[in-house]
């Protein structure tokens, strides 16, 4: 089976993982985490990094910086992983969701200003499989109405908008390090940022509010939002090779995009001038021309030996949120139909040419043999 998609790792994890483990730094204290903190930070282009358990973790934490809270409201995409709008929830916040771009299937900017109410405090764009929001239009909203912007970077490492580093076009970038993601440290996150009291107050929440001066005396209430030395020892071998990583995903999508792109009924990813999309996953849409639906492409393609995911489904029309009453008489059509016309092949940066090439032959073996 070709894997939708494989985290790269090899001795250098393992030794760094060893050198902790011989050294009994298992826990959360331990040299690698400043190195993995401030070289993930450096190459983001922000000043402080602050390692968390998790993307979600990392989203709570940034809201939690923010004093975000029960009768806040955050505006978020509706086509985002549940976990954007997860860490809203926990904060008591109320999510105001906006609808997809058609095109980079990110949050549709034009569509914010609308939403924004006495009671909004920040903007939540999500860089969608990898491919930056329009952040110039967001962060002029975001300062004519004097909001925060967080950037839900989960999927964008590496990416570039007009030459900058996603996660540092905002208030605070929040990353995941999940298994899937461009560099891992199997699970794990970071909030970068180039303030300094955010970074404070994340370093302080995010380790149960401690107080620096007096330990076991707490002005906060704080989280164990603590990445352990071992996960960062990952990471920082990751890092290492995360220009290599960020460089395949590119090159595996050009190469689906020369294979693919004369195919009927299939629309690929796109990326806008001044931007550099990381295609973290190789998203397609079956359009009406095509010779197949998305449901039964999957399945055939399962049967060939090739992993494929859904796109993700809009988190307004979630079981566990749908009846919480965010949304009354509001329909966001384009995120409904990338979600029911979406896929991603499989999109590791592992992957190779040869797989890549048998990936695009049996989709148009597929797509012409139901046409
Ligand atoms: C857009 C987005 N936000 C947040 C997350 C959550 O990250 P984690 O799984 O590390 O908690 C993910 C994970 O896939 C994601 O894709």
């Amino acid at each position: 089976m070709i894997p939708v998609c494989e985290p790269l790792i090899n001795n250098n994890e393992l030794n760094n993982v060893m050198d902790c483990v011989k050294s009994n730094w298992v826990s959360s204290m331990g040299k690698y985490i400043e190195v993995f903190e401030e070289g993930f930070s450096h190459y983001c282009g922000c000043k402080y990094g602050i390692s968390t358990t998790s993307g979600t973790t990392a989203l709570h934490l940034a809201l939690a910086v923010l004093n975000i809270g029960p009768g806040d409201e955050v505006i978020v995409p509706t086509f985002t992983m549940a976990a954007t709008v997860f860490a809203i929830l926990y904060t008591g916040a109320k999510p105001v969701f906006v609808d997809s771009e058609p095109d980079t299937w990110n949050i549709n900017p034009f569509k914010i200003e609308e939403k924004i109410t006495n009671k909004t405090k920040v903007i939540l764009p999500v860089h969608i499989y990898g491919h930056p929001c329009d952040m110039n239009l967001i962060n002029s909203l975001a300062k004519k109405y004097n909001l925060f912007v967080i950037e839900d970077a989960a999927e964008a490492h590496g990416a570039e908008y007009f030459g900058r580093k996603a996660g540092s076009l905002s208030d605070i970038g929040c990353f995941s390090f999940y298994a899937n993601k461009i560099i891992t440290t199997g699970e794990g996150g970071m909030i970068v940022t180039n303030n300094e009291e955010f970074a404070r107050k994340a370093r302080l929440l995010k380790n149960l509010a401690f107080l620096p001066e007096k330990r076991f005396v707490h002005l906060d209430i704080g989280y164990n939002y603590r990445m352990t030395n071992i996960q960062a020892a990952i990471g920082v071998a990751q890092l290492e090779k995360i220009d290599y990583l960020v460089e395949a995903r590119r090159r595996n999508a050009k190469m689906y995009i020369n294979l693919l792109s004369e195919q009927p009924g299939i629309t690929l990813p796109i990326e806008l001038e001044n931007v550099k999309n990381v295609y973290w996953m190789f998203g397609i849409l079956l359009t009406d021309r095509s010779g197949t639906t998305r449901n039964s492409l999957m399945s055939e393609l399962r049967k060939r030996g090739i992993e494929t995911r859904t796109f993700f489904y809009p988190i307004h029309s979630q079981p566990a949120i749908k009846d919480m009453g965010y949304t009354p008489n509001e329909s966001f059509p384009v995120a409904d139909s990338l979600a029911e016309r979406g896929l991603y092949l499989p999109s590791g940066s592992g992957l190779t040419a040869e797989q890549i090439a048998y990936v695009c032959d049996t989709v148009k073996e597929i797509n012409y043999l139901y046409e």
